[in-house]
Order: C-alpha cells, then structure tokens, then sequence
C-alpha cells in the first residue's frame, strides 16, 4: 500500500532500533503471552505508527529522523505495541482467522491467550510512555486508549444495522483507527516542543481516516482475486455499502438487507454486493472521501517548513493516493462496471 516505506531505507535503522525496543521487552518476560506477543510482532506490519512520530518530530523540529533520540524510540515503540494490542483484542472480537496472512492467535491458542497477550502489551506499552520521561504524553496515551476503546464499541453496537448513517460510520473509523494516527503525530510533535503538535496530530487523523477507509475497501474486495474478507458477513457495514444501501430503493434495498444478514454469499453473491456498491456510487463516494482526508492532511503538511521528512510524509499521501486510485479501478474492471474514476 505504501511504497516509499519500503523504498526510504534511512528510516531502516530507526525501524530496527524501535522494534529492538519492543522485543526486548517481550523477550525479558516470563509471561507466556508475552511470547505470543512477539511471535505476532514479528509477523509483519508496515510499523507505519512509529513512522509517522519519529517524521513528525523530525517535521516539526530539527534534527534528523535517522537521529532519533532514544524517548522518542521508546514512545514510538509504545504505539506500536497498542496498535498490536488493539489487533490481539480485534480479532477475537470480529472472530478472524488470519491476521498478517498467518493463523490469528486467536485460532493458534485460543481466545482468551489473544485477551492476555492484549493486556499485557498494553500495559507495556503504558510502562514505556512512562519510562520514556517525555513529558506531558501519557495522559495523551491514556485519552487515546479510551477513544479507541469507544470507537469499537460503537462499532459493535453498530452490527448488522442497516440504517446506520454516514456519520457514525466516519465516528467509528475517527474512533477505533484515525485516533492512534493521530496520536503518533501529535506526539511527535509534542516531542520535538513545536507549536505544530496540533497540527501534526490533525495530519494524522486525516491520513489515519483515510487509512481505515482503504482497508475496509480492501476487505470489501481483495483484489485480484475478487474475495470478500469476512467484515461483511460479521456485519460490520463500511461506506460502499451504506452508501449503496442509502441509494437502492424498495425492493431492491430489501434484497441486499437480506443477502448481507443471510451471511453465508456464493462468489457469484459477493460480485452481485460488490457490483452493487460499485454502481450505486459507494465505491467513487468512499474514494472521494478518501482523497478529502488525504487532500487536508497534505495541507497541513504543507504549511510547515519543508524538509527531509515532511517530503516523505507527502510521500506517504502520494502513496495512499496512488493506492486508492488502482484499487477503485480495479473494482470496476472487476465488476464489469467500466465506469470511469474520476
Ligand atoms: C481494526 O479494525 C481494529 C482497530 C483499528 C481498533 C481496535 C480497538 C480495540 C479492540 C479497543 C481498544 C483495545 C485496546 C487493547 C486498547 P478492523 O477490524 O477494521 O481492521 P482489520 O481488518 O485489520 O481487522
Ligand atoms: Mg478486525
């Protein structure tokens, strides 16, 4: 999804100082989900949180991202480990089989292992805010924790309902999601003692906003092999489909009710619900949303003063952009649409 990151290999040894952070801990404990902890960390993740920090402080001050200091490694690192705390805690709730393409913790050890393995990293993670001595960002922390905690459960009261508004769904996506971006940027900001936390934070919500909506894109289609995750079937409604659900009238709102709360789709079903959102305008509507959110967080890049790392955080805009668009026309070859994205 995001190429610069894999491309910018200055950032490599800071990614490695942070996850030697985190393993270092989960290694030194005893507790059996710590090792579940790290065995799940290790599997993968674009570590896109501790990223966007450690490039907002360097955006909003003056030394260089290659040269972070070690609290603001740390703090990095802690973000990291709620993101993946969030994920233990995620998947028993939405019931997934497979996180970063391998079996979930959840399916290898059972649920109440993946609840553990979550508080434990949590409260690591709020050890290391703490330890890190960076004044003023555990409460930011804490305030954070408790928005995610929300934006789930709102999420989860949300099930299967089908008159549920664009604003709620965007109030779940801010909640559960955009609020950790925001977070990481913010306090990058706060670190380096810049009047421009705020903004920074507002960067990252606006990425993080985005962020969600391409992934439940992503779950809704996994192209190309045109295999919808199981979201949908768990009833969790993203925008494509409340937009289209908004749009059909009657007869025709009824049978996609139906479809979605029977669950169980054919192939031929999960086309018939894609082509659905895809002509309906869900798809081009959740793509114009997305470039908002990324158009307003390159805006606030841009009012600081350029160098090395508001560059690459353009970059990583560019990037989602460039995602975003290949990912809506491959909807619409896939659906047979030929409809053409703006
Ligand atoms: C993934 O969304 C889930 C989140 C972004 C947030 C999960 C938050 C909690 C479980 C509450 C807070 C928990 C702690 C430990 C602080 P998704 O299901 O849309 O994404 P996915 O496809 O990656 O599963
Ligand atoms: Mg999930």
């Amino acid at each position: 999804m995001i190429n610069s990151l894999k491309k910018y290999d200055s950032l490599r040894s800071v990614i490695d100082r942070c996850n030697d952070v985190v393993l270092g801990i989960l290694g030194s404990s005893r507790v059996r989900e710590a090792g579940i902890a790290a065995e799940s960390f290790k599997n993968g993740g674009k570590r896109l949180r501790p990223i966007l920090m450690i490039l907002s402080s360097t955006a909003a001050g003056k030394s260089r991202s290659t040269e972070a200091p070690t609290p603001l490694i740390e703090l990095a690192a802690a973000v990291e480990l709620i993101h993946l705390a969030t994920l233990f805690h995620d998947d028993v709730i939405d019931e997934v089989d497979s996180r970063r393409m391998k079996p979930s913790a959840r399916v290898k050890y059972g649920n109440f292992v993946s609840v553990l393995a979550g508080d434990y990293v949590l409260s690591e993670a709020l050890l290391l805010v703490d330890r890190s001595g960076v004044q003023n960002t555990l409460p930011e922390f804490l305030k954070t924790i408790r928005v995610l905690v929300s934006g789930e459960s709102l999420e989860t009261n949300h099930k299967f309902d089908f008159d549920m508004s664009e604003d709620t769904y965007f109030d779940i996506i801010s909640e559960k999601s955009a609020s950790l971006f925001a977070l990481s940027c913010k306090v990058g900001g706060m670190f380096a003692r810049s009047g421009h936390a705020d903004l920074l934070g507002r960067c990252g919500w606006n990425l993080g906003m985005a962020f969600q909506m391409i992934d439940d894109l992503d779950d809704m289609l996994d192209l190309p092999n045109g295999t919808m995750d199981c979201d949908l079937r768990n009833g969790y409604l993203a925008l494509p489909v409340i937009h289209a659900l908004n749009s059909l009238r009657d007869g025709h709102r009824h049978d996609l009710i139906e479809l979605i709360r029977r669950g169980d789709y054919s192939a031929q079903e999960e086309r018939l619900i894609a082509t659905l959102c895809n002509e309906h305008g869900g798809i081009q509507h959740t793509n114009d949303e997305i470039e908002r959110h990324l158009n307003q967080a390159a805006e606030g890049i841009a009012a600081l003063a350029p160098n090395e790392a508001t560059e690459f955080l353009q970059q990583i805009v560019a990037d989602l952009r460039a995602y975003t668009r290949r990912q809506v026309s491959g909807f619409s070859i896939f659906c047979g649409a030929h409809t053409q994205s703006k």
